[in-house]
């Protein structure tokens, strides 16, 4: 592989939130304000500097709204900075299983709701003039190898009373005869995040918004939130941090971190038509979420475009259940890509991000259960950038009083009744992850680390997250999560150590790199190692 470096000096996390680097990151600088400083007031404060945050900062201040936007790290230096951007109403969960979770209505609703947001980021893109590549492509759902064409072709039956526009084609464009058959939709985009994000903050200031960067929120509730040991007064708060970290346990009860990975390869430029593709996913998984290939191309360079393809996905801090580790995943997508794209050559990118798989399939979207003026925008698969853009909709109308038709769909406080058997699975895996206390670590001396690696130390009943940096210094932690106490698991690929329970994640340095927790891993003096 030829990869690419990072392209600035900055804390870790501050920029992405792992050890590598996107195609999107790399290509632009990062984009930061000042700090808060002092105490505000404002009438809505919106908490997240990632497609979610950003978009309701915008549409609310679009309406002349009094709005500040508070950002931990640099403007898209979470999950926003590490997607890949494919924009379309063909929800990744498929119309069959939300049909049986929300009925056919529901499924209508949806599709609505994602063509409305594609179309929301096309009317941005045209008032703003925003320069990101943005472009309308068409979307390819084809047969992943293990799945029969029946699925695919009841999917497509479930495609058609969304309305949405769509039609079967006998192969799939763009791939080999062996992808066979697939469901085309038509009119779906993709776009360079980043890009839009940074001319998006440039709007949200011409329209009289505020935005601080590297100032984390904490301490939040009906009078606003402690932002930097600052007070911000605001009669709205919006979370929009991707997990929630205003509500310590319901909404994690309904969700699970997933980890996805993804490698852009060069291709000769226009040698592949622009346009979305996935497969329908491997249905022998261990995972509830069964884990798909999604491509697309983006151009690159005078002679080449990329190739933009991820999957291989797992429970996060769950990756060696499968003998799989974080670091071995990305060989999987390069043999899987060698066979559908075989034109594909040298990998420049590589990285991995956290989805949050909703229980029903669905984003949770409007007033966080038992509150009145706190929103919440989360649990948005692997469809984040729509149900962000759509999170931003939902609640800007909310705010503004304004009727909505998908409020009830996305409504944080609805029950999974309907996939009841899957939600019992989920938590049962989740509480495994408590039971580590009991089970082996990765090592037992300090002595089996290496420089740059991470490991859980068993010390009798204790785990403790170590870290031995390029100086051969050790940095020690209890690896206990402090949100709600599961034991934390190294991840070799990003450097991290990350919670297997509800997906909060720490720097080797034991720094909180994103919630639910709202306090880094507690350190441990080096000393008590040896005693
Ligand atoms: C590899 C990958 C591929 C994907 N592909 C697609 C795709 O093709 N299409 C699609 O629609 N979706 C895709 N997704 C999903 C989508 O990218 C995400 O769901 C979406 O970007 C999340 O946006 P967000 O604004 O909710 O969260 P984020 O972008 O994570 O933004 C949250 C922000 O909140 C900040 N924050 C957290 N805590 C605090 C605090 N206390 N104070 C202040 N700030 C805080 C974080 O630093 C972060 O910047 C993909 C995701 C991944 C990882
Ligand atoms: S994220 Fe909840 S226990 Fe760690």
């Amino acid at each position: 592989m030829t990869m690419k470096t990072p392209i600035a000096e900055e804390a870790p996390g501050m920029i992405t939130s792992g050890e590598n680097i996107s195609y999107w990151v790399a290509s632009v600088q990062p984009l930061g304000t000042a700090p808060l400083m002092q105490d505000e007031t404002t009438d809505i404060l919106v908490i997240g500097g990632g497609i979610a945050g950003l978009s309701t900062a915008y549409l609310l201040a679009k309406e002349g709204k009094q709005v500040m936007l508070v950002e931990d790290g640099m403007i898209a230096s979470g999950e926003s900075g590490r997607t890949t951007a494919h924009l379309t109403a063909a929800l990744d969960d498929h119309y069959q299983a939300i049909d049986r979770a929300f009925g056919e209505a529901g499924s209508k609703l949806a599709a609505e709701s994602h063509t409305a947001a594609i179309s929301m980021i096309e009317k941005i893109v045209n008032a703003e003039h925003i320069a990101c590549n943005f472009e309308r492509v068409n979307g390819y759902l084809f047969l992943h190898a293990g799945t029969k064409k029946e699925y695919l072709q009841q999917e497509y039956q479930s495609v058609l009373r969304t309305g949405l526009e769509a039609r079967w084609l006998n192969d799939t464009p763009g791939m080999p005869a062996a992808a066979g058959p697939c469901i085309e939709y038509r009119n779906q985009a993709q776009f360079h995040i980043i890009r839009y994000l940074h001319e998006l903050c440039n709007a949200i200031l011409r329209y009289g918004g505020k935005i601080y960067t590297k100032t984390r929120a904490t301490d939040i509730d009906s009078s606003g939130a402690v932002c930097n040991g600052y007070k911000v007064s605001a009669n709205h708060i919006v979370v929009a941090t991707n997990s929630p970290i205003n509500n310590m346990v319901t909404m994690h009860t309904k969700q699970f971190p997933y980890r996805t990975y993804v490698i852009a390869a060069l291709i000769g430029k226009n040698s592949m038509p622009h346009a979305l593709w996935w497969d329908t996913g491997n249905e022998d998984t261990r995972w509830i979420s069964a884990p798909y290939h999604y491509i697309r191309t983006a151009p690159y360079d005078q002679q080449h475009d990329l190739l933009i393809l991820g999957g291989e996905d797992h429970k996060t801090g769950q990756a060696e259940d499968e003998d799989v580790p974080e670091e071995l995943r990305y060989s999987a997508l390069i043999n899987w890509m060698r066979i559908y794209f075989p034109a594909a050559g040298d990998i420049v990118y590589k990285w991995s991000g956290q989805i949050m798989e909703p229980i029903d399939y669905l984003a949770y979207i409007g007033r966080n259960p038992g509150d009145k003026n706190i929103y919440i925008i989360t649990g948005d698969s692997g469809n984040g950038v729509t149900h962000g853009t759509l999170g931003a909709m939902i609640i800007s109308d909310l705010i503004q009083n304004i009727p909505n038709p998908w409020t009830e769909l996305y409504d944080p406080k609805r029950k999974p009744t309907k996939e009841f058997g899957k939600y019992i699975s989920e938590i049962l895996k989740m509480a495994g992850q408590y039971a580590d206390y009991i089970t082996p670590a990765d090592i037992k001396n300090i002595e089996q680390l290496t420089a740059g690696e991470g490991a859980i130390l068993g010390k009798g009943f204790k785990r403790i997250a170590v870290y031995k940096d390029d100086q051969q210094q050790v940095h020690a932690f209890s690896a206990v999560c402090p949100h709600l106490g599961c034991v934390v698991q190294w991840n070799a690929d990003e450097k991290s150590f990350d919670c297997p329970c509800h997906g909060s994640r720490f720097t080797k340095e034991g720094e909180l790199i994103n919630g639910p927790a709202i306090a880094p891993l507690t350190r441990i003096d080096i000393q008590d190692l040896h005693r």
